[in-house]
């Protein structure tokens, strides 16, 4: 079974990120034949700063060993070193519809109020289409932000197969039963992120432990004090309920058992220090890993040259199937 992933380099990277997206990768990477993708290409369709762009590529790469990605279990790479992905996505913007793209929430939401709206914000998508269609993917691990993304893929890669021939597998995206969806801890009605989301609710990976401990000690939580799970009436104390099954392994009715007749200040101060757990050995390592830019820049050369070899072949059928004479 083919596993494709795809993160953005730029936007520190948050809990949401790692409940939603990350943990998820560490696992897949034992149940198939697994690529993650640094999606730097991504990451230049919004305003940014192209040195910040160079270090937040290395930071995430090795935060991504930190958290457990294996280079003897999984191909890690960054997008832009395999020039298949920029190529299929010119290839497939002839199957992809303007009125479908226009209709993408993050399209409408990163572009509205926005003086210069570029271009490649607007064909987003059909870059991470053919990212997850050259790999012959069969699953994808994200966050539940992602759906919209994930079924325009599948659109494109049924169009394409029905205009030119059965060329792609159509992927499938699995979505964490737990934290699909992490909320921003001061504004619990909207998801984490770190470009629409408040810095105080928002908890870094590599937040220093005091940071995590404060930003849950300040999470903003429901009027009614009774601690249940209950996400779409109270977002705030769900939310933290969330985060603690996850950080500390146990399945949501343990923890709400845990905190009957209990107060808020107890959850949140428990959270604080179970995400600390959590963090501190990914942090260490981290910081072990980051120190060598020699072995990462290595390590990623190794990734893009599988990653190559792996996609090369579905782009020469794209190229073939379409029509082009082939040199
Ligand atoms: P990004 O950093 O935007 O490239 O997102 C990387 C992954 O994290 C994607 O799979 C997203 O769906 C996931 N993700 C982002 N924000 C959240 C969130 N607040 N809760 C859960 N997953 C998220
Ligand atoms: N759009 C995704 C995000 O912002 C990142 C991404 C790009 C991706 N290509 C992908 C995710 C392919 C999964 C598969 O989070």
């Amino acid at each position: 079974m083919r596993v494709f992933s795809g993160i953005q380099p730029t936007g520190a990277k948050h809990i949401g990120n790692y409940i939603g997206a990350m943990r998820q990768y560490v696992t897949t990477q034992d149940e198939g034949d697994a690529f993650f993708c640094i999606v730097d290409l991504h990451s230049i369709t919004v305003d940014y700063d192209p040195r910040d762009l160079h270090d937040r590529t290395l930071d995430l790469a090795a935060l991504l060993y930190a958290v457990g990605l294996d280079p003897d279990r999984c191909t890690l790479f960054l997008q832009s070193h395999v020039t298949a992905h920029a190529e299929a996505a010119w290839l497939l913007s002839a199957v992809t519809g303007f009125g479908q793209l226009g209709r993408m929430t993050q399209f409408k939401e990163k572009g509205e109020g926005k003086e210069f709206v570029s271009a490649g914000l607007f064909t987003y998508p059909v870059l991470m289409a053919g990212d997850i269609l050259l790999y012959e993917t069969d699953i994808v691990p994200i966050g539940d932000d992602q759906r919209q993304h994930l079924e325009i893929a599948r659109d494109i890669g049924q169009r394409f197969n029905a205009r030119y021939g059965e060329t792609f597998k159509i992927p499938r995206g699995v979505y964490p039963t737990v934290g699909a969806r992490i909320m921003d801890l001061q504004e619990p009605s909207n998801k984490m992120s770190t470009t629409g989301g408040t810095t105080q609710g928002t908890v870094l990976v590599l937040d220093e432990p005091d940071v995590i401990r404060k930003k849950f000690k300040t999470a903003v939580t429901d009027s009614e004090r009774e601690i249940r799970y209950a996400p779409d009436e109270k977002p705030g104390v769900s939310n933290l309920i969330e985060i603690m099954s996850v950080a500390a392994g146990r399945p949501i009715p343990d923890v709400e058992q845990a905190y009957a007749g209990k107060g808020y200040g107890d959850l949140k101060g428990d959270v604080g220090e179970a995400v600390v757990d959590l963090f501190a050995p990914m942090q260490a390592r981290y910081k072990e890993l980051r120190a060598d830019e020699g072995e990462l820049r290595r390590l990623l050369r190794v990734g893009a040259e599988k990653a190559r070899q792996t996609s090369a072949p579905t782009l020469e059928q794209m190229y073939e199937r379409m029509g082009f004479v082939r040199p």
